[in-house]
């Protein structure tokens, strides 16, 4: 008997429904998309909070003032500040949501793949860490190490939306390597150093003048030093990038690996171009919000390269379609069922074309 067709529904809600109760990968894979989206928007929604001069908008966590949840008439605190802090607040509750669905989307896929189960775990579970966090920010009247550590965990979290949005549209054959040992090593290198300047950065910012509240405390180092510290981080993730790209021309790399690569090429020019702008026009609010942006995107083109990188065949066939409800099942056939080929290479989803490795 032949695999159900799914039956198209012509109205968002039910297309809605649908894509979480009966996700098919690629639903799922869109979803994960919408959870890599929510994160990168909280990040500059975070930022906004900070440049704002919002960061004590609402004085108390988990309630905005008082005994209020919502934004009240307040004599310390202006409501436009107030309403800042609390939308941030918001948006936390939209990427949750988003993280809940993807869990039960990824719960309800056949055949289950457990390690797309984790990663999507991973994601509402990292947003309470991350409400959690927010409100140790607030707890400590914005000390700069809390604001650093509510910034850095959106990468971290970044890093399992980023996972679930690539393995969703791949299969799971063992690893087969697409670059050398050389070009691993080197792109290895690429994310360390990028971590790194996101964590310099964070330091940058906790010395400067975006504290997110005119009386919060810094960290008291000399602002030139630190900056110079983080573009130099800067400057040696911009020569670990070139020195991928070489080995990946050089060794003839699949083109997708090399698309990546060419992506954090340009984001990286981008970003040090903002980076160095910002610096020397006395950090502009609208420039450390797009900076902030560039960082995430920056971080999301390693992570994608890196994932370019190998081979984990097409999407197991039966996963191609959903899972039929109750109602639409077929009627009992002596026809053999058809078997999904879990981790075939010769699955539905594309495959990167290349020269592969061996380890
Ligand atoms: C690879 C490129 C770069 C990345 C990924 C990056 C990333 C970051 C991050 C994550 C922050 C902290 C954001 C926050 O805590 O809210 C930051 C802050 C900052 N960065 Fe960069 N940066 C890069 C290049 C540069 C360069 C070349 C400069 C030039 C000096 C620069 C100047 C600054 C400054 C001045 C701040 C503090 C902004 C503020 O006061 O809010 N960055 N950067």
């Amino acid at each position: 008997m032949g695999a159900v067709a799914e039956r198209p529904s012509s109205d968002l809600p039910s297309r809605m429904w649908n894509a979480v109760w009966r996700p098919t990968p690629g639903s799922l894979r869109l979803l994960a998309l919408f959870g890599v989206i929510g994160n990168v928007l909280i990040v500059v929604s975070g930022g906004a909070v900070r440049v704002t001069q919002s960061g004590l908008g609402c004085p108390d966590w988990p309630r905005c003032s008082g005994d209020s949840l919502v934004p009240t008439h307040d004599p310390d605190h202006p409501l436009l500040n107030m309403s800042i802090e609390f939308g941030n607040r918001l948006v936390t509750f939209v990427v949750l949501t988003a993280g809940l669905l993807v869990f039960i989307a990824a719960l309800r896929l056949r055949p289950r793949r457990k390690e797309l189960v984790w990663w999507a775990l991973a994601q509402p579970m990292s947003v309470v860490a991350q409400a959690i966090i927010g409100g140790i920010v607030v707890l400590t009247k914005l000390h700069p190490a809390a604001v650093s550590l509510h910034f850095l965990v959106s990468p971290a979290l970044l890093v399992f939306c980023v996972a679930l949005w690539v393995r969703a549209g791949e299969g799971d054959a063992p690893a087969l390597r697409l670059a050398g040992p050389w070009t691993r090593g080197l792109t290895a290198a690429l994310l360390a150093s990028c971590a790194a300047v996101l964590i310099a950065g964070t330091v940058v910012t906790g010395t400067g003048p975006h504290a997110g509240d005119a009386d919060s405390r810094r960290y008291g180092f000399d602002i030139t030093e630190v900056a110079r510290v983080h573009s130099v981080l800067a400057w040696v993730t911009a020569g670990l990038t070139v020195a991928v790209l070489i080995a990946l021309h050089q060794t003839g790399a699949p083109a997708a690996a090399r698309r990546r690569g060419h992506e954090l090429a340009a984001l990286i020019v981008l970003q040090g171009a903002v980076g160095y702008l910002q610096y020397f026009l006395g950090v502009p609010e609208g420039l450390v919000l797009l900076h902030m942006l560039g960082s995430v995107l920056m971080w999301i083109a390693a992570f994608r390269l890196f994932f370019a990188l190998r081979d984990r065949g097409g999407v197991p066939v039966a996963a191609v379609t959903a899972p039929p409800e109750p109602s639409e099942l077929p009627a009992p056939s002596d026809e053999p069922e058809a078997s999904g080929r879990r981790g075939a290479r010769t699955g539905s989803g594309p495959s990167p074309a290349g020269n592969p490795q061996p380890a």
